[in-house]
């Protein structure tokens, strides 16, 4: 007998995914696997454009109602419009997705303190000023579900990613913590840590074709598990990579092993 899916109680809600404006990004993935449970969709993101065709293909494809919100969340400015025009339904979940990570994938001391300090922006700062504001509302109300989309690159540190995975890692201690103390609140925290995923074109071209997940699958199998677990790591590859890097290796091995295996994937020169 199959039970019951987690989505199952908003049916008729809303829930609010960011970063979901790439067409192959999980953001969107998320927001369709969502949609397909008739739950309604804010997507925020800073991709204007994109944000309206995803919430287009939406609105075709699932009888749901979908909003937009364009916004640059690194901007600390944003939260009170965001929550004044959301003012009118409930949230009851909400997907933190979006991320910023300079392309280029530079050394920690090759990036400008800006762009380090706008990571911190972007990737914490905005988490918890999300998460902070509906997660009371949801108290509140004695209901909701917060997924975290953090990375194993928060696990285990993962040079020329270097500031993007001290954001992950934060993302997952902040979310783990959230989790115990939210507990018998009726409000569900669940932390994904993710593997490598198809989202990127092809700039994981020379990682190794196996660890690289489907956004779809990752996305479905980390809504399950809310309410249920609070860490998962979807994908069998991305479990078994973790485990590797995180309980077989002691960590100074992992950084080593981690740096070397980015070097090949990103074809750095280790100099
Ligand atoms: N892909 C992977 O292999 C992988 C692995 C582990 C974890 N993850 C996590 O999965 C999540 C989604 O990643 P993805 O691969 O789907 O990436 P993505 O396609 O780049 O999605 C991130 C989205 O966030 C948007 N964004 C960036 N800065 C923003 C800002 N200041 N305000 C609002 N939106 C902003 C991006 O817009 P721009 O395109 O303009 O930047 C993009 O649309 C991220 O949290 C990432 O860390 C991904």
């Amino acid at each position: 007998m199959s039970r019951r899916h987690p989505l199952d109680r908003y049916v008729g809600s809303w829930a609010l995914v960011t970063g979901s404006a790439g067409e192959r990004g999980l953001g969107f993935a998320y927001a369709r696997e969502i949609a397909s449970r008739r739950i309604n969709l804010v997507l925020v993101d800073i991709l204007a454009e994109e944000l309206e065709a995803r919430a287009a293909e939406l609105r075709t494809n699932y009888d749901v109602e979908v909003r937009t919100v364009a916004v640059d969340l690194g901007d600390l400015s944003v939260y009170p419009r965001i929550m004044d025009q959301l003012s009118d339904i409930d949230v009851d979940v909400l997907v933190c997705n979006h991320m910023y990570t300079p392309k280029d994938t530079p050394k920690i001391l090759d990036m400008s303190l800006d762009v380090l300090n706008s990571m911190i922006d972007i990737n914490a700062r905005a988490y918890v000023n999300l998460i902070y504001r509906f997660a009371h509302l949801m108290t509140q109300r004695g209901r909701g579900s917060i997924v975290i989309v953090a990375s194993g690159a928060g696990l285990t540190p993962a040079p020329y990613t270097g500031a993007y995975c001290a954001n992950k890692a934060f993302q997952i201690v902040f979310g783990e913590v959230l989790w115990y103390e939210t507990r018998g609140t009726g409000v569900d925290v669940l932390v994904m840590s993710a593997g490598l995923m198809d989202t990127q074109g092809d700039a994981f071209a020379k990682y190794p074709r196996w660890q690289i997940a489907d956004p779809k699958d990752a996305a479905a199998e980390t809504l399950k598990a809310i309410g249920r677990k609070h860490l998962v790591m979807p994908g069998h590859p991305n479990r078994l990579v973790t485990l590797l890097n995180t309980r077989l290796m002691p960590r100074r091995r992992a950084v080593m092993t981690m740096g070397r295996f980015m070097e090949s994937g990103l074809g750095k020169d280790s100099a």
